[in-house]
């Protein structure tokens, strides 16, 4: 995997990591899985997270000066992870989104209710010459009826990433199915932690000591490095 390029380890700014001190753990226990470069992603949320460069890059730095502190050399960036709600299409409108990489941008969307115009969604950021990296596919548990749909999607430019967490059955037998189907019909682009604490970080590593991840993933041509080393 190498580059993580969706986790929620920034101190204080989101449902990730609380504190620097939690962060730091994180991206330790990460490195001793072999991630060697993390992309951070907070939520941009207006109603619920409303973070802005504001927000995030004072984040990055105190992250980035704890680091070197005790020394840890690591590659860390950040980017952020955006609910597609109307506010969303302000920011594309001032083009100000901060994408993972070139113009890769990482987007969400609502667990509970299939997003309205999803299309009209991904028209938009193709138009102004972005390409969304959708996140956690697996886990819209109202497309899993509707193959078609994540086609579709795939057919109208999104990249897939998937959830390490979501492969080792975090989410529930639904989600890792789901997971395990992209998968197979080589749908998926890209692999991610989605990191939020600790029990997330347990359950990884778990799923990496145990050969499990290995067995699973190690054939798969996953892009990260390509696309966001
Ligand atoms: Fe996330």
């Amino acid at each position: 995997m190498g580059v993580d390029m969706h986790s929620h380890i920034l101190p204080g700014i989101d449902d990730g990591s609380k504190d620097i001190k939690s962060s730091v753990a994180f991206i330790r226990g990460l490195m001793e899985l072999g991630i060697d470069k993390f992309i951070c992603t907070p939520h941009i949320f207006t109603e619920v997270y409303p973070n802005s460069r504001e927000t995030i890059f004072p984040a990055l730095e105190s992250l980035r000066t704890e680091l070197k502190t005790q020394k840890i050399d690591v590659q860390v960036e950040a980017a952020a992870e955006y609910m597609l709600d109307l506010d969303f299409l302000e920011l594309l409108k001032a083009d100000s989104l901060l994408p993972l990489r070139n113009r890769h941008v990482l987007v969400e969307m609502s667990y509970q209710v299939e997003t309205r115009n999803v299309d009209q969604f991904i028209f938009d950021l193709n138009i102004k010459g972005y390409q969304p990296v959708l996140a956690h596919p697996e886990r819209y548990i109202y497309y899993h009826g509707n193959f078609e749909q994540y086609r579709k999607m795939k057919d109208q430019g999104c990249i897939f990433q998937v959830n390490m967490l979501s492969l080792a059955g975090y989410y529930g037998k639904g989600v890792k199915q789901m997971a395990l189907q992209l998968l197979k019909e080589k749908m998926i682009d890209v692999i991610g932690t989605d990191l939020h604490h600790i029990k997330h970080l347990e359950y990884i590593t778990k799923f990496v000591r145990s050969g499990a991840a290995g067995k699973l993933l190690a054939e798969y041509p996953f892009r990260n490095n390509e696309l966001f080393r």
